[in-house]
């Protein structure tokens, strides 16, 4: 686990929920209250990203929990005229604390790219949101020998120096992990995570050590505990799993030992 570091477990909605997925919030936050009060040991942060129209009420919902809410993406500029797009500063505004960048769903829709990323890291350093940063291969990459290679790319160019000394986390996300029920073996995992430390040591001294890395892709109550158990491992990205309460608490569970 990172140094004096504690794991995040964050779920990611994407494009899922109205108001009535707010009562799985709020149970996810009732069992973590609970689990707290009877445990010795530090909690695991815990954190759910919904879509941006429930950031707000996500966030009244969860006030005083001690659950984080974070955005899913934030354009780099703070305003302007950008239909459609939501700064960092109205994410900050509305009630989170982080968010999520360079996911991949949005690396391959929206063809952003990791300089694109690094501007977006700085405008929510500047809105003064912890960003998660997104980095994994894909199928091809994997199977062509890529996977470090490429990571290594997107962590040198999607990282901007302005995060030397701040919070951040890091999460690797395997592309054909995602929602595909796939994972990789804990051999791979635990490489790319050596692989990311020793880059994050490399760029930002002590600090890197401090930098919490998060698994993503296909987590579940079923393989929770063993990837987290892993070096390096410092925490999960889980999509499809924290829709719901009673899928997404166990991996909460698992983030405590
Ligand atoms: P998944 O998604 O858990 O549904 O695979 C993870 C993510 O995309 O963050």
């Amino acid at each position: 686990m990172v140094e004096g570091g504690r794991r995040l477990i964050a779920g990611n909605w994407k494009m899922h929920g109205t108001a009535t997925a707010l009562s799985e919030a709020r149970a996810v936050a009732a069992a973590v209250a609970r689990r707290q009060a009877d445990g010795a040991e530090p909690p695991p942060r815990v954190a759910i990203c919904p879509p941006a129209t429930l950031v707000h009420r996500l966030a009244e919902a969860l006030a005083g929990t001690g659950v984080l809410v974070g955005g899913q993406d934030a354009h780099a500029e703070p305003q302007g005229a950008c239909t459609g797009d939501v700064s960092a500063e109205m994410l900050r505004d509305a009630g989170a604390s982080l968010v999520i960048l360079g996911h991949s769903e949005r690396r391959a829709s929206y063809r952003e790219s990791d300089p694109a990323v690094a501007a977006k890291v700085e405008g929510a350093l500047r809105a003064e949101l912890e960003p998660i940063v997104c980095v994994g291969e894909t199928l091809d990459e994997r199977e062509d020998g890529q996977a470090l290679a490429v990571v290594g790319r997107q962590l040198a160019t999607s990282l901007p120096d302005a995060l030397n000394g701040r919070a951040f986390a890091l999460a690797y996300e395997p592309v054909w992990a995602i929602g595909t029920g796939r994972t990789p073996t804990s051999e791979q995992i635990a490489e790319v995570h050596a692989a990311i430390r020793t880059a994050l040591t490399g760029r930002f001294g002590a600090h890197g050590q401090t930098i919490p890395i998060l698994y993503g892709g296909s987590v579940k109550a079923a393989n929770a505990r063993e990837i987290l158990a892993l070096p390096d491992v410092d925490g999960a990205l889980v999509g499809g799993a924290s829709l719901r309460a009673t899928d997404f608490l166990p991996i909460v569970e698992a983030g405590w030992a």
